[in-house]
């Protein structure tokens, strides 16, 4: 059953303890953290204290995305502040396999993520090993960006990478996710729909998680 992971980038931070329980109440899982370093992404974000205030006023599974350079410098804080799931990017990491081992020896679950101009081949020999892969569906850096729409292809195409592998890996989908996209993707084989302006931009919080985690369950409705 795929699952929302709200992202807090399109929260209002004079009241995230309230918004975070406001996606708690709409049956959220995880809650998506996204960490940008004005390098990698020409936005600056949020970082570990943020993280370490979050772990201290919600159960959910922060899943921390780093678009940041050099992000094994910084996995282990990030793990210490709360995060269960630590995304870093391919394109920042020379040593990707070393990362990913990293993190999960650290005791948190390791993501690679994509941009939208990298290609899937990219991953081959970190497939078998990684527990995620999240599939950038707009370039990183600001929230509230249109759906690309070949990313539903690269989806597609994971999905079936996957199911021909055997490999174990979560597929996440980032960017311009909504009512109008969630259902495809979910029967693209995503596991993970991060949403961050059509669930924290809603008048109502819980209401929207809701309603996208039902529109992205109907492809499992309709196999079962
Ligand atoms: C973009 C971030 C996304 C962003 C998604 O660089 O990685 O997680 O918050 O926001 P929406 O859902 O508004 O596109
Ligand atoms: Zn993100």
């Amino acid at each position: 059953m795929p699952e929302i992971s709200p992202s807090i980038l399109a929260a209002d931070f004079t009241v995230l303890g309230e918004q975070v329980r406001q996606a708690e109440l709409g049956g959220a899982q995880m809650l998506h953290v996204d960490v940008m370093d004005g390098h990698f992404v020409p936005n600056i974000s949020i970082g570990i204290p943020v993280v370490e205030s979050l772990a201290r006023c919600t159960d959910l599974v922060l899943d921390c995305h780093l678009m940041m350079t050099h992000p094994e410098d910084y996995t282990q804080a990030f793990v210490d502040a709360g995060a269960k799931m630590v995304t870093i990017h391919q394109e920042t990491s020379p040593h990707l396999g070393r990362t990913i081992g990293k993190i999960q020896s650290s005791g948190a679950a390791a993501g690679v993520a994509l941009n939208p101009a990298t290609p899937l081949n990219t991953l081959d020999e970190v497939l078998a090993d990684v527990d995620l892969v999240l599939i950038m569906s707009v370039h990183p850096g600001y929230g509230g960006q249109s759906f690309l729409p070949a990313s539903l292809d690269k989806v597609r195409r994971l999905g079936e990478l996957r199911r021909q592998s055997g490999h174990k890996f979560r597929i996440q989908v980032d960017g311009g996710v909504n009512m109008d996209n969630a259902e495809q993707l979910a029967a693209a084989g995503c596991d993970i729909l991060v949403a961050g302006s059509s669930v924290f931009g809603a008048d109502d919080i819980a209401a929207a998680v809701r309603a996208l985690s039902a529109r992205a369950n109907l492809p499992a409705l309709v196999n079962a």
